[in-house]
């Protein structure tokens, strides 16, 4: 089954290693304390202290459309919202629960009206769902290693009731899957010591979830990934071993190969400053620069970058957030050739920067100024001419009188005469866009 498993999921992600560049958003009740989406694990907060949140909640400046068409202007092709996280608050009306937005002041489901204004916008939609759930009762508690009561006697459980959950959780992805129309993408977060693969039920969850929606993609989560593997990792994947490798907070050196070699789908999930879920005192957030450049690093490994947002307790995507957001956008509008549907350039890594590639177009992604005439390790011959992405305009191919040692290389330049020093157009990454000669 292994290689009919890899060919459908590489038919599956076809769009999404296309797309390349998605929103993540951490919304829920942990928008109201500010201090991350982890909150009631790190201060051990029980279900009773957390209920004055639920009570209070109101996101009155809920916009979904402004949120979309923020995605859009940024040049994300596709949009991943938390239908629940681990605190275990649904943003959407399941039958299952009254613990749901809809039971809240705001009245709203969230996550109905987030998929109308994405799909609206032209955007792919997924749904996030956390495995984890710190409020439903028959969750493990006391002695798990994350749970916020972990170290509450009171909270002792008994292990057989952990079925009353899986039926639970199975039961809001059906839910899910049934009741929103089409979704593109499923993300399951996370497994963790002994819960992982079958210990959720993980195929028949995952045949639950192809019978229903085919085509959707899964990250890799139902498993467990980081220092213990997974199978996605293999060339032997098992059912439940997802569409996509999902490494967080970090960029893969050197891409996702299975053990053959073959680039395996990921997708890099990565913060805008260092939480998840809205936290007002976290200002590190990241400069436009930095998060082209790492886009432009994923897609030079073949990876995808999902760009979280954390939106406040009234509804907004924090003002800084909209800012890089605006300027990425920006960059994008005019360099996107270099991102949609590139992938691995085939050439070893550049001093000035990165290289991404779509057939015979290769981009010359620079980020570090040169001295005199730009060199292009290896490319002698290969060139047929080089433009500058952003604008079209000519790019001097040539071998200047101080670069006539190198024979096996090519060299460009920005302006006449070759041999010069000239500023990089665009400091945050200048593209240059090679037409290669087809071999
Ligand atoms: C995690 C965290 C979390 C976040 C997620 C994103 O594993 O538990 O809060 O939702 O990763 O990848």
């Amino acid at each position: 089954m292994s290689q009919s498993y890899i060919e459908q999921r590489t038919e599956r992600t076809k769009w999404f290693l296309q797309d390349r560049f998605g929103m993540f958003i951490h919304w829920g009740l942990y928008a109201i304390p500010a201090r991350g989406e982890w909150v009631r694990n790190a201060e051990r907060i029980s279900n009773e202290d957390y209920q004055v949140y639920f009570d209070e909640f109101n996101p009155e400046r809920y916009d979904p459309k402004a949120w979309a068409k923020a995605a859009k202007a940024a040049g994300m092709k596709y949009a991943v919202l938390t239908a629940k996280h681990h605190d275990g608050f649904c943003l959407f009306d399941s039958q299952l629960t009254d613990y749901k937005s809809t039971n809240t002041k705001s009245g709203r489901d969230l996550v109905r009206e987030f998929l109308d204004a994405f799909r609206e916008e032209g955007l792919k939609v997924g749904l996030y769902y956390s495995l984890l759930d710190w409020h439903h009762p028959d969750y493990p508690a006391y002695g798990d290693q994350i749970h916020p009561m972990r170290e509450n006697e009171e909270y002792k459980r008994d292990p057989e009731r952990f079925v009353n959950y899986l039926n639970y959780m199975h039961g809001q992805v059906k839910e899910l899957l049934t009741g929103y129309g089409k979704l593109d993408i499923m993300w399951f977060d996370f497994s963790y010591g002994e819960l992982k693969g079958e210990a959720w039920r993980a195929t028949e969850l995952m045949e639950m979830i192809r019978s229903i929606q085919p085509h959707i993609i899964v990250d890799n989560r139902l498993e467990a990934s980081g220092e213990e593997g997974g199978s996605i990792y293999t060339d032997n994947p098992s059912l439940y071993s997802g569409d996509f490798a999902s490494p967080e907070q970090i960029i893969p050196p050197s891409g996702i190969t299975d053990e053959a070699g073959n680039s395996i789908p990921w997708e890099a999930c990565i913060t805008l400053n260092n939480n998840w879920g809205y936290s007002a005192a976290d200002l590190t957030y990241k400069s436009a620069k930095t998060v082209i450049r790492k886009l432009v690093e994923c897609v030079s490994k073949n990876g995808n970058l999902l760009l979280n947002v954390g939106p406040d307790a009234k509804g907004e995507i924090p003002r800084e957030s909209l800012e890089i957001l605006e300027e990425v956008g920006q960059w994008i509008r005019r360099n996107g050739d270099s991102i949609y549907g590139c992938g691995e350039a085939g050439l070893t890594k550049p001093e000035w920067g990165r290289y991404t590639r779509k057939g015979n177009k290769l981009y010359a992604h620079l980020f570090e100024e040169s001295v005199g005439p730009i060199n292009l390790v290896g490319l002698a011959g290969r060139v047929k001419h080089a433009r500058l992405l952003s604008d079209g305009a000519e790019v001097f191919v040539s071998r200047p009188w101080n670069a006539s040692l190198y024979q096996e290389d090519a060299f460009f330049n920005f302006a006449r005469p070759e041999h010069s020093t000239y500023p990089l157009p665009d400091e945050r990454d200048t593209v240059v866009e090679i037409t290669l000669i087809e071999e």
